[in-house]
């Protein structure tokens, strides 16, 4: 498909689809002609995604200079070295999770480990009390439930919704509290921001809780999952048990080799050309990073999976202004959790060999993965 169709317009799904790596790139460094705002599309007729969610008013569909404004709001927040700082406590709740399932020698490394160590993570970051974090799980286990298999579609959905506006207001109330009187979590840097010499509005601080939240959790998930998956088929994990600097290779080869995020979405703003095709104002683009990811124009052996790939110039975590912010802390929670686990279990068996796949075209990973 890559080689015959770099580039093509899928008229039943009224979409262009984009699976080669320079041309992803050109897209997404093009932000004035490819926004991420996707209230611009006009000449699509499905539904438009994320219809209702905060994630609508947040950095990721944003452009400049709003986007430039806001992102600013938090970025020193997510420097590598400020992130490299958490090092003990993602150890200490990783350790919390191994210690609670260790013991039988069997566990899910994506229930028992991979699926609550993000939300955690990034729970604390926040300043979530400790007394809301059950709260605080039970909402984003909703917001991640997949309305289209469940029994009852549309019970999922409101359900869904009625979590996005308790959230919604639970976030309102902890901005409010902050402002009144702030301690140094990511809720009061977003709650006391002034970029404009004003507080932001509602909408864009919630918008922004939320992203970070949302953005972060179910794709870090993929990456732990993906690669404790990977080291195993490959026979790698005697190799990556006590190598750092092995393992941060291996991490940044399972995010080319498995990306976690699959793809992302684009509309056009002006006439534009891409590979001999011409995309007109207002249609929309998906970019397939899984795809750019093993382009064989960029990555030699693209299909392979080499620790020795240097440089990796992957793009799981996208490229341009809308570069993922949480990059660091992502790779450190995979990172810490990945070397407990190698740490923790002398063999490492995967007990089942039909995995689950995430239902969705835009994520990759399993459902579960259990282990001895
Ligand atoms: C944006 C991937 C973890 C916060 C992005 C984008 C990608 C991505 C591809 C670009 C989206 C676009 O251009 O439309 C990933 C992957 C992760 C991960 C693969 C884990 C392996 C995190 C974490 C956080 C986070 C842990 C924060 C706690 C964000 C935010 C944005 C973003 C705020 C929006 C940035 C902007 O629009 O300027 N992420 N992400 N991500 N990510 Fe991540």
């Amino acid at each position: 498909q890559r080689a015959e169709n770099p580039v093509r317009f899928d008229p039943e799904r009224q979409v262009w689809d984009v699976f080669t790596y320079d041309e992803t790139k050109e897209i997404l460094e093009d932000h004035e002609t490819f926004t991420s705002d996707l209230t611009q599309a006009t000449a699509f007729d499905f539904p438009a995604p994320e219809e209702g969610s905060p994630i609508r008013n947040s950095v990721l569909r944003m452009d400049p200079p709003k986007h430039t404004a806001l992102r600013g709001v938090a970025d020193d927040e997510f420097l590598p070295g400020v992130i490299q700082k958490l090092t003990p406590q993602i150890a200490a709740h990783t350790d919390e999770l191994l210690d609670a399932v260790a013991d039988d020698g069997e566990m899910d490394v994506i229930e028992d480990l991979a699926y609550p160590l993000p939300v955690t993570v990034i729970a604390q970051l926040l300043g979530i009390p400790p007394s809301d974090s059950d709260q605080f799980k039970q909402w984003s286990d909703l917001l991640l439930a997949d309305a289209g298999s469940a029994d009852d579609p549309e019970a999922v959905l409101k359900a869904q919704r009625d979590a996005l506006t308790d959230m919604r207001a639970y976030f309102l109330d902890l901005i409010e509290e902050r402002r009144a009187d702030p301690s140094k979590d990511l809720v009061s840097v977003i709650a006391t921001a002034q970029p404009d010499g004003e507080y932001l509005a509602d909408e864009d601080a919630v918008g922004y809780c939320m992203i970070l939240l949302i953005a972060g959790n179910i794709t870090t998930t993929n990456l732990i999952g993906n690669s404790l998956r990977t080291f195993k088929e490959k026979g790698l994990i005697e190799q990556l048990r006590n190598d750092d600097e092995l393992l941060d290779a291996a991490i940044e080869e399972v995010l080319r080799y498995r990306s976690p995020s699959q793809a992302l979405t684009r509309v056009a703003t002006r006439k534009a050309e891409v590979n001999g095709h011409t995309i007109e104002p207002g249609e929309f683009v998906i970019t397939w990073l899984g795809s750019a990811n093993r382009d064989e124009a960029q990555f030699e052996d693209p299909e392979t999976f080499n620790l020795d790939r240097s440089p990796n110039n992957h793009l799981a975590f996208g490229h341009g202004i809308h570069f993922c912010q949480g990059a660091s802390l992502a790779r450190l929670e995979a990172k810490v959790a990945l070397k407990k686990l190698l740490g923790r279990f002398e063999s490492i068996q995967l007990t089942h060999d039909q995995l689950e796949p995430v239902d969705s075209a835009f994520l990759y990973g399993t459902t579960s993965l259990p282990i001895a």
